[in-house]
Formats: C-alpha cells, sequence, structure tokens
C-alpha cells in the first residue's frame, strides 16, 4: 500500500523538478495510508484528508472536526451495510460490540495517533539523509547514511513527538528533590531524556533502540513496528525513483514548526532531474491541492529546470480530491 501512494504522490511532482516533499509527499502518504486501510470510498477519503489534515494544520478547527466526525459516522454505516477486507470492518465485527459513536472514536484515535508522528518521521528522516555532509547542516552525520540509521537517529534526536504522554502518579514519589504529587499530570518529554547529557556514553555503546522516541510501558506505541516500516519504505521509494533529489535550501535554513509536542518541519524544498510521471500523468486527473495552493519554500532557492506538467496543459474541470484521485489511478 505504501508504495503504491508514494508512487501515485511522486507522479504529481516529477515532471516539475521541484517539490515540497514535506507537504506533497511525507504529509499526505500517512493520510493516504489510513483511507486504505480504513477502506474509505473516494468521496469519505477526500474529506476525511481534508480535515484530518486541517485539524493538524490548525485550520478552521471546529469546522474540520465536524466534517471529520460526519464523515467517519458515514463509513460506519457504510461498513455495517457492507463489510471488506478493512480496519473499519473489523472493528464493528470484533466482540467487543462497538457503538457507532465509540467506533468513530477509535478510529479518530488510530488516525490522530499515527498521521502526525509519521509524516515528521518520514520528513526528519528525509531532511538528515538529504543534508549529506553540508556545513552548518542540523545533524553529524553524512551522505552514505543507511535509511535505518537515518531513522534511528531521528528518533534519537528528533523524536517526531517531542513532548507527550501525560502520565499520573499513583502515589508521590521523590524524583530528584521534586516530589512529583500523586494523581497530578506529568508530561514527559522524550527529547529531553533522549539529550539527557548524562546519556552520552551510553548512547554510542548501547543497544541502538534505547531512546523513548515511542514511549514506553503500558501505553508505548503500538504501532512501532508498522511505522517504521512505512517510514522506511516510503524513503527508500523516494530516494530510489528520484536519485538525484538534492535540497532546494540550505539544510541549516530549513524551517521548524512551532508547538509543544512535535518537532515537526514547516517544508523540505528539493530539487531534481524532471521526467515523465508513470502513471498518474496518463490521462488521469489531478487532486485539487496542488503545489500552488502549499506553502511556497522556494522563494529563495534558485529556479530548477521544469517541463511542463501534463495536467497544466488540460483544459480545467471539476478538481478532485487527493483519496478519489488516487483510486481513479489505482482501482483497489
Ligand atoms: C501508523 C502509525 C502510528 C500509529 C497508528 C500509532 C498509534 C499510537 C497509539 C494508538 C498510541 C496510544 C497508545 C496507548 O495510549 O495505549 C500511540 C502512542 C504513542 N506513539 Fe504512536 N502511532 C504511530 C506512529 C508513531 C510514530 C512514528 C511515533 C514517533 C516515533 C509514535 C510515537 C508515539 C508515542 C511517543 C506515544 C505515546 C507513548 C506513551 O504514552 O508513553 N507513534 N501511538
Amino acid at each position: 500500500d505504501v508504495e503504491r501512494i508514494a508512487d501515485y504522490l511522486i507522479d504529481q511532482f516529477i515532471e516539475r523538478g521541484t517539490a515540497d516533499l514535506l507537504n506533497e509527499y511525507a504529509k499526505l502518504l500517512p493520510l493516504l495510508l489510513f483511507n486504505q486501510l480504513f477502506g474509505c470510498p473516494g468521496d469519505i477519503g477526500d474529506r476525511l484528508t481534508r480535515s484530518m489534515s486541517a485539524i493538524f494544520d490548525g485550520e478552521d478547527v471546529l469546522r474540520a472536526n465536524a466534517e471529520l466526525t460526519e464523515c467517519l459516522m458515514e463509513l460506519v454505516a457504510i461498513k455495517r451495510r457492507q463489510p471488506g477486507e478493512d480496519i473499519t470492518s473489523w472493528l464493528i465485527q470484533h466482540p467487543a460490540g462497538l457503538r457507532d459513536e465509540e467506533l468513530k472514536d477509535q478510529l479518530v484515535m488510530l488516525m490522530g495517533a499515527g498521521v502526525e508522528p509519521e509524516r515528521n518521521l518520514i520528513g526528519n528522516a528525509l531532511l538528515l539523509m538529504l543534508a549529506g555532509d553540508e556545513p552548518g547542516a542540523p545533524e553529524r552525520r553524512g551522505s552514505g547514511l543507511l535509511v535505518e540509521d537515518a531513522l534511528d537517529d531521528v528518533l534519537w534526536n528528533n523524536p517526531p513527538i517531542a513532548n507527550y504522554a501525560t502520565h499520573y502518579p499513583v502515589r508521590d514519589i521523590e524524583l530528584n528533590g521534586v516530589t512529583l504529587k500523586a494523581e497530578t499530570p506529568v508530561l514527559i518529554s522524550f527529547a529531553a531524556a533522549n539529550s539527557d547529557p548524562g546519556l552520552t556514553d551510553a548512547r554510542q555503546t548501547l543497544s541502538k533502540g534505547a531512546h523513548l522516541a515511542w514511549g514506553a510501558g503500558p501505553h508505548v506505541c503500538p504501532a512501532k513496528s508498522p511505522a517504521t516500516l512505512i517510514a522506511l519504505t516510503a524513503i527508500e521509494k523516494i530516494l530510489n525513483t528520484v536519485p538525484d533529489l538534492s535540497l532546494a535550501v540550505p539544510a541549516s535554513g530549513v524551517a521548524w514548526r512551532p508547538g509543544p509536542f512535535h518537532r515537526a518541519l514547516v517544508a523540505l524544498p528539493v530539487r531534481f532531474t524532471p521526467t515523465a510521471a508513470r502513471r498518474a500523468g496518463n490521462g488521469v486527473q489531478a487532486p485539487a491541492q496542488t503545489s500552488a495552493q502549499l506553502p511556497d519554500p522556494f522563494r529563495n532557492a534558485p529556479a530548477a529546470p521544469s517541463v511542463t506538467p501534463r495536467h497544466a496543459q488540460e483544459p480545467a474541470k471539476k478538481q478532485k480530491g487527493w483519496w478519489s484521485s488516487f483510486l481513479d489511478v489505482f482501482r483497489v
């Protein structure tokens, strides 16, 4: 599924020679993947992608939340009538016998917990790999890095969820002279724990996975392995399909999104040699959200050579959403 979605997204910009790999790839890939996993029909998937994306970008959140609820309730109703091989149907069939409202909440939680960290894992690791040995790059490691090692480095040094996981001590606890009161929320900083100077030696010698990026204990991220596989596949796919990918701005100039919880890029502008799209350009209508509506990360970058995208030559038609456009390419 990740490979097909990655192919589709790459086709949307491969003829241009420039892209914003954060907003046009790392962000959309997990959103479309959840459409697939949930078994969404075209229209519901378009609304789900739009509303979930708006919530994480802080755009008209109340309206987006209402749209999210509405389209997931519709999805649950459809799957009750016509079950398929998808997560929504499996949740409905579970012996727990969840009500519609509970099913909707499970889907929101699953997708909400997955899309934001996944996009940050992919985006942060791509930045690290593309930064190479550039002086002033945010990271220490250079070109020739394996994707697995880049992911590991990100989980240590730029954890996609930097601070989160509110825990409640069950009794008063003394920690380094500070009393943590029973039943008082404690927000854990995974980023701070990972970068504790006291860990420096241990970090070089101990197991690579000894960081806290997935949390720990009974609420540790249950999707650790699939989430790693999704990121690994997405990164390998873009690096193999567009081999001469390079950053379009100095790595040190790439902006990070403000906010207390995530370690997330604003954009990841890249350039490469434009080539013909393989499938999505083939008479299939491009989705409504094109690069024109995305943040412009190329303002200060030198122009890259470009071919005119095929869909730009076509007369204007009613624009489709990301998910229904994907379904036109890959009948799933
Ligand atoms: C397919 C992608 C993912 C899904 C579906 C997913 C799902 C979840 C869910 C359902 C929880 C709540 C677990 C609970 O409270 O019992 C959770 C927790 C968490 N996830 Fe993930 N996750 C995904 C990817 C990621 C990624 C990429 C990261 C970052 C490396 C991450 C980091 C965390 C953290 C830090 C927690 C909180 C752990 C704690 O409370 O100590 N997740 N995840």
